[in-house]
């Protein structure tokens, strides 16, 4: 059974007042990194926007009024100084400045003053535009993020406009009048297209799923469990991380412990794991009935020195070639208990109590039930991070045979012990050999991490990292 630890990992949200499963913490470094990123496609996306077409009116004494229209103004070249994004208490979210914007654009004009009509085209320098926008990231009831404008200041200081062709001798006189004006809806026009921006991210945020299915069996819910949590330095979301079985979705007898991640803000970001996700997902396979397995001879291998016949298995209990000479045997297995994960410094472990109940096939196919074995068992394993690849090393601690029920008279199970404890080293070496390759860390399609650590502490585990994001020619989308 593979868990699927690495979806865990992905950074999606969703909705109980309960503590968090799953903690990501985006530092300092990690949103300059962001902002430093994002200024660069907001640069490429400024160049392709056509910009409103601004209209208005002019008195001119005497003459009467000229009305005006510039259109279709696109930008030529943007001068984008380095944005300024920080972390913003106040306001539990970001403040991002931008100071001393210019930009050239072009477009067409316009007038119609009495009975002239012109029209031309223009070349407008817009210099020395400030932009302040402070945005709140919060959580709906459903435990989506959300972010809303709380306040967006914008100014330009000047700007200078140059009108050409068809009767712009008509225009080109009146550019100071018009400057002031020009300069005032530009600044007018700033703060709504930021805010049509955040509701937009903000639509997008709502329509975000919380909740995914992992495999045919289980899904995860990833809600925000509370506010986000904003200091100088970071940004805490805590995720509810949450395995469910698809069938039987009931809560487990168990509830997520609080923890508290180390700090580490030499690294992007932190994503922290409680035992909780893992035991959740071991209890939604348990109450699904889906911890228990059908083992017949056809499934041992052919070199193991026991077969699950009643003359092989003679050596371990005596009587039962005479009772059931020459017969196959098979085993059904299954968990007692709900196995747990326990997370301790430098290792994660796993308790595991199941059971056996052996049959004996009869040579008109009805099973016979011989004895019932209860088995105990502990692991440990290390895990890491090398690579990019999530690695790990596990081992049995302890594995002990209680025989709880016979059919077929006492029997020691000591041997019996040895030989279950050495099929379990022989399926645990398969699993290591997987886990010595390592699981490639999840990646999305724009981006993955680098710089990858993982430690384990009593009760959770922290995944530090960097990011890096992958430009390819299609840039976000
Ligand atoms: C969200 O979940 C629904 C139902 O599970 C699914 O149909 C839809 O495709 C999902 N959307 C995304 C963007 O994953
Ligand atoms: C053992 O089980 C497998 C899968 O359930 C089945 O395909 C196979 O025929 C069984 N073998 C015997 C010997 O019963
Ligand atoms: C029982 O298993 C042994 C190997 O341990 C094998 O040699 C023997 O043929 C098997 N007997 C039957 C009836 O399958
Ligand atoms: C199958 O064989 C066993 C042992 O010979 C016998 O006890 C049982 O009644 C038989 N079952 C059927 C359905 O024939
Ligand atoms: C092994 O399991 C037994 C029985 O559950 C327990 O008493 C013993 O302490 C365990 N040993 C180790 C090394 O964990």
């Amino acid at each position: 059974m593979p868990l699927p630890v690495t979806v865990v990992l992905m950074l999606i949200p969703l909705a109980c007042g309960e503590n968090p499963a799953i903690q990501l913490i985006l530092n300092s470094k990690g949103l300059q990194y962001g902002k430093h990123i994002g200024a660069g496609w907001i640069q490429e996306q400024l160049e392709l926007i056509t910009l409103p077409d601004i209209s208005g009116e002019i008195d001119v004494y005497i003459l009467g009024t000229v009305f005006y229209t510039l259109t279709g103004v696109t930008i030529t070249k943007c001068d984008f100084p380095e944005p300024s994004v920080e972390f913003y208490q106040d306001a539990t979210g970001l403040k991002t400045s931008i100071f001393d914007l210019s930009v050239a654009t072009k477009g067409g004009w316009r007038i119609n003053y009495g009975i002239l009509h012109g029209q031309g085209s223009f070349n407008m320098a817009i210099f020395g535009i400030d932009v302040t926008s402070v945005v709140n990231l919060g959580k709906d009831p459903d435990g989506h993020p959300t972010v809303t404008s709380v306040s967006c200041d914008a100014q330009v200081k000047d700007m200078n406009i140059h009108f050409h062709g068809g009767a712009s001798w008509i225009i080109q006189p009146f550019v100071d009048h018009l400057k002031g004006r020009i300069r005032g809806e530009l600044e007018n026009k700033i703060c709504p297209a930021v805010e049509e921006y955040i509701l937009n991210l903000e639509y997008h945020l709502q329509a975000m799923n919380v909740s995914f299915d992992v495999n045919q069996d289980l899904k995860i819910d990833l809600p925000l469990s509370s506010l986000p949590i904003i200091d100088a330095s970071s940004l805490n979301l805590g995720l509810k991380g949450e395995f469910y079985s698809i069938k039987s979705p009931t809560e487990p007898p168990f509830e997520a412990q609080p923890f508290t991640m180390p700090e580490r803000p030499d690294y992007m970001l932190s994503m922290g794991l409680s035992e909780f996700t893992l035991n959740s997902a071991s209890y939604g396979y348990y109450s699904a009935g889906l911890l228990k397995a059908l083992i017949n001879d056809s499934m041992i291998p052919p070199r193991f020195p026991v077969h699950l016949n009643t003359s092989s298995m003679g050596q371990f209990i005596p009587q039962l070639p005479k009772l059931f000479p020459g017969l196959l045997m098979d085993l059904q297995c299954y968990a007692r208990e709900i196995p747990l994960f326990s997370f301790l410094p430098g290792s994660v472990n796993l308790g595991f109590q199941g059971a056996i109940k052996a049959f004996v096939i009869q040579p008109n196919g009805t099973q016979t039930p011989l004895f019932k074995l209860d088995v105990d068992s502990e692991f440990s394993s290390q895990v890491w991070i090398a690579n990019g690849k999530l690695k790990g090393f596990g081992k049995i601690n302890n594995f002990t045979l209680t025989l709880v029920a016979t059919e077929v008279g006492f029997f020691k199970t000591d041997n019996l012990e040895k030989l279950g404890r050495m099929g379990t080293a022989l399926a645990l070496a398969k699993l290591n050999e997987e886990l010595g390759k390592g699981i490639a860390l999840p990646r999305m399609r724009q981006a993955q991490l680098v710089n990858s650590v993982l430690e384990v502490n009593k009760g959770f585990m922290t995944v530090f990292s960097d990011t890096q994001v992958l430009l390819t020619d299609g840039g976000f989308n």
